[in-house]
């Protein structure tokens, strides 16, 4: 979910409708605000998108100074007008939004219930606002004492918002699990989840803390923990642009972030890599490289791409540095007691740096003595802070709920240091250290010339855009590619696509295939060539369509396949970074001749801030 606030001199409806569309991507199953002028409390709220909210208010007063709103991702209740927040307090004078899971809802509930509290929805959320209410009446006190002494029996993770109609010039804010940014203007303040609806307005920002509750007011902000004591707030300096998350004459953020590659990756790699030196330097790394190079073992937890990227880096680190590497799903390692502790290396990989099961994962290793480190994309997220050490991406903002930018920035990211532990350790022959250097150097250009694709691989999406399945193979580095590449299909275009590594298909998959299955190879020249084309032909033999991802000069494939998309060279472990981009251009098109929302597909969010 996306929550955003105002309280300033502004009008705050348009500042908070503006910068819930920005966060639309965190979830878009319904959206509401709450406006409060003077003692006048007004919800507004709608099952949707934030368009359909526009459509709701029209004609409607919406003037006011100070304003809170949201855009959901359902967790408790489904998708529908009731369940959308704000949500009010029982007597209707607190209004809150709130981003999270209060797991312990059912029990507060409980005693509520039998206080004699009703409730309209099915969300844990309201259940939290009336338990605040009910405090602030028993105690006599205010809604920030309330709220203190509410967070202390609240069990889950939250950032919460809330407006009270008898405090119409106090906004309060309280954050533990999930993300929460305040811009400092002159006489206003903005929240938000993360930064991308405050930078038009100021750069100035404060990261709140776990356990910090936020009294702001148009022209003072206090920070408090959760036992009364004033913090003091560390304004930092926002380095985003504008233009970098608006769409640039794109038709959709997925384009236009699958179009920015060369660039992103460009970036990625930028005061790291200096080929022509033969030089590799990671400052985030610090002194950490060298318990990276003792370590008996490197696992990597990630969810959904950056799980990915994880796989991929497996067969790097494994190759390069003769570490033996592991890669878990977040959500599975963090339930499953797993042995881990002193001398394990976890590299949580995230582009959000803000997903539970992940952050979760590595504050569970973290405790039982594990060094972290983090691999994400957006500065200053939850997951980068509790990192020991790290390296950001430096993919710019990914809007597009499909993550692409981020996953070549994270394969660049996740070379560099397995190329830095291997020079360290002395795992890799000086030539291989300089062939790579060199390889990575030049793979920004490569993506350049991989997206000239796009033409080819639009008329191949119209193509086979009716097919009811994929199945998406490669061997090797370009097995995760395979899988990412279903991934992306299935998320953009709701066609059901598997990934399997090609060897495997004939225990299983290769029972679905007949003249109406189309079967993506990534099959680009490596060590595997041989073995896949032998695939290609197990696939041809039962009369499945063949699409290949092939190299420049490969003879033997174009023979084979009934389409085929060919891309420039590469040494094997750097070719996803470019064997993924026609796979991305495949989803993506699919997805827009469907006439789907391919920037919002159905049921997903951006940053699963919940578990
Ligand atoms: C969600 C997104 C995916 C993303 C995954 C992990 O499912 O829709 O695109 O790969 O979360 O997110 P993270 O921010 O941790 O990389």
């Amino acid at each position: 979910c996306g929550i955003v606030a105002y309280i300033g001199k502004r009008e705050a409806y348009p500042v908070v409708i503006k910068g819930l569309k920005r966060l639309e991507y965190r979830g878009y199953d319904s959206a509401g605000v709450a406006l409060l002028n003077g003692g006048d409390l007004k919800v507004y709220k709608k099952k949707g998108k934030v368009a359909e909210l526009e459509d709701h208010v029209v004609g409607k007063d919406l003037h006011s100074v100070l304003a809170i709103g949201h855009t959901r991702w359902a967790t408790h209740g489904e998708p529908c007008d009731r369940n959308a927040h704000p949500h009010l307090s029982g007597d209707g004078k607190l209004a809150m939004v709130h981003n999270g899971i209060i797991e312990n809802y059912a029990q507060l509930k409980k005693e509520l219930l039998n206080k004699g509290h009703q409730f309209t929805s099915d969300t844990d959320t309201e259940v939290l606002i009336h338990f605040i209410q009910e405090i602030k009446k028993s105690n006599q006190c205010s809604t920030e004492e309330a709220l203190r002494i509410a967070l202390k029996r609240v069990v889950g993770a939250y950032v919460i918002l809330i407006v009270d109609e008898d405090n119409p010039d106090t906004l309060l804010a309280a954050r533990k699990g999930s993300p929460l940014v305040i811009g400092v203007g002159k006489g206003e303040h903005f929240l938000a989840s993360d930064a991308s609806p405050i930078v038009e307005y100021t750069k100035e920002v404060v990261y709140v803390n776990d356990y910090e509750i936020a009294i702001v007011k148009a022209d003072e902000l206090i920070l408090k923990n959760i036992s009364n004591e004033i913090q003091t707030p560390y304004i930092q300096k926002l380095d985003v642009e504008l233009a970098a998350i608006e769409k640039g004459g794109y038709d959709h953020f997925m384009l236009k972030e699958i179009f920015e590659q060369p660039q992103t990756i460009f970036d990625s790699l930028r005061g790291r890599l200096d080929a022509k030196a033969g030089k590799l330097t990671l400052g985030g790394l610090r002194e950490h490289t060298d318990l990276l190079k003792e370590a008996n073992r490197i696992i990597i937890v990630a969810c959904g791409t950056s799980w990915h990227a994880g796989l991929v880096a497996e067969y790097m680190i494994e190759e390069l540095c003769r570490i033996p590497v592991e890669v878990e799903y977040a959500s599975e390692f963090r339930y499953r007691n797993p042995v881990v502790g002193k001398g394990d290396v976890i590299i949580a990989v995230s582009q959000s740096g803000e997903t539970a099961d992940t952050l979760v994962a590595m504050e569970s290793a973290k405790e039982k003595g594990a060094i972290i480190l983090g691999v994400c994309n957006v500065v200053g997220s939850s997951i980068a802070r509790l990192s020991h050490a790290g390296v950001y991406t430096h993919a710019g903002p990914e809007i597009g709920v499909a993550s692409t930018k981020a996953f070549t920035a994270q394969l660049a990211v996740l070379a560099l240091i397995g190329l830095k532990v291997a020079v360290e350790k002395g795992t890799i022959t000086e030539q291989r250290f300089q062939h790579l250097l060199d390889e990575l150097e030049d793979v920004s250009d490569k993506v350049a010339i991989a997206l000239e694709l796009n033409e080819q691989v639009k008329k191949i999406a119209d193509k086979y855009k009716d097919a009811r399945d994929f199945l998406y193979l490669g061997r090797g580095y370009n097995f995760p590619v395979a899988l990412e590449g279903a991934l992306k299909l299935k998320e953009i275009s709701y066609i059901h696509a598997e990934g399997y590594p090609a060897a495997e298909m004939k225990h299983g998959p290769i029972a679905l295939v007949d003249e109406n299955l189309p079967v993506v190879f990534v099959a680009t020249k490596d060590s595997y060539y041989e073995k896949i084309v032998s695939n290609i032909q197990e696939i041809k033999a039962r009369k499945g369509m063949v699409i290949a991802i092939t190299t420049e000069g490969d003879q033997i494939i174009p023979g084979m396949a009934d389409d085929v998309i060919v891309v420039p060279e590469a040494d094997e472990l750097v070719a996803p970074i470019i064997s993924v981009i026609p796979l991305q251009l495949l989803a993506y098109h699919i997805g827009v001749l469907k006439g789907l929302d391919v920037d919002k597909p159905r049921n997903l969010a951006k940053s699963v801030t919940v578990e």
